[in-house]
């Protein structure tokens, strides 16, 4: 495993905006899929490729996230007391996973500022970044994948995926050229949720990123653009066009063609619900089996 990238960063600081009214007072992350919060999944996802020091920026109302990464000895005990220790394993999981550490954004100014937040408990190392709108199945590893190509390459690592040309608009996109690894491409440019008649290309920007320390010089200086948001996409852009010098160096596409679960929005939500409850020990052979029936009568 990689010693170069160790940390991992969560940002959980958005409104929620698209699941009102259930994130009025919960957070979207803590939405479950199946039986776990969504952002469990992304802690463990970070965990098993290595990164064992888990940074959540976090916003206001997001005090249910802190308290679902810690144990609870009331709890704990109860179950130990009932001898349930299925139960018990699960709950005592969510706070085994990973170091997790907590950093409130302060601000709701965008994606890129609550990254350059990060930069205090980061420091001038190389980190993943993760969002928790997109999860991605631990039988499809991507991670691992993108820190070997910034540990091979020296370079940022960003995961794209191909999407549908009439989808391009809800992502980034990135402009690429071809390179000796035919998963593998050089990002010339980045545009964020470009028209389908502006986007370069079909390949969207999932969320998992691979970053070098030189970003949060960038973040620190970058203006609001898509919807008067700080953009991660538009720094990295500034990487891409090689205009940040030299030594901060190029950005490359790992293209992932594996799983993946869109939480992003209500139907998106129910869509992965079903996705990952068909493969669930205990849940998917009912499931499948009604799904059917009922797809039937539609
Ligand atoms: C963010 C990024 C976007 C990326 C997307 C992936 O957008 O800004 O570039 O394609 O995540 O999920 P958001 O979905 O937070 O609006």
């Amino acid at each position: 495993m990689s010693k170069s990238v160790i940390k991992a960063v969560i940002p959980a600081a958005g409104l929620g905006t698209r699941f009102l009214p259930a994130t009025k007072a919960t957070p979207k992350e803590m939405l479950p899929i199946v039986d776990k919060p969504a952002i469990q999944y992304v802690v463990e996802e970070a965990a098993a490729s290595g990164l064992h020091d888990v940074l959540i920026i976090i916003g206001r109302n997001k005090g249910n996230i802190v308290d679902h990464f810690d144990s609870v000895p009331e709890l704990e005990q109860t179950l130990h007391k009932k001898g349930d220790n299925t139960k018990l394993g699960m709950v005592k999981d969510a706070s085994d996973i990973a170091d997790v550490h907590f950093l409130r954004q302060g601000q709701p100014l965008g994606l890129g500022h609550a990254v350059g937040r990060a930069e205090q408990h980061v420091g001038q190392e190389s980190f993943a970044v993760l969002l928790g709108d997109d999860l991605i199945d631990a039988r499809d590893p991507l991670l691992p994948t993108m820190i070997a190509e910034h540990d091979a390459r020296g370079a940022t690592i960003i995961a794209l995926m191909e999407v549908p040309q009439e989808q391009i608009h809800m992502y980034g996109c990135a402009a690429v050229e071809p390179t000796e690894n035919s998963e593998v491409v050089r990002i010339t440019s980045l545009v964020e949720k470009p028209t389908a008649a502006e986007a370069p290309s079909n390949l969207a920007v999932i969320g998992r990123y691979v970053l070098r320390p030189e970003i949060f010089e960038l973040l620190a200086k970058q203006e609001p653009g898509r919807g008067g948001e700080i953009q991660l996409t538009d720094a990295l852009n500034t990487l891409a066009r090689g205009e940040a010098g030299e030594s901060a160096g190029p950005v490359y596409g790992v293209i992932f063609r594996g799983r993946r679960y869109d939480t992003g929005d209500k139907g998106d939500w129910i869509k992965a619900n079903v996705q990952v409850g068909i493969e669930s020990p205990g849940v998917g052979d009912d499931l499948k089996a009604w799904l059917k029936e009922f797809a039937a009568q539609l």
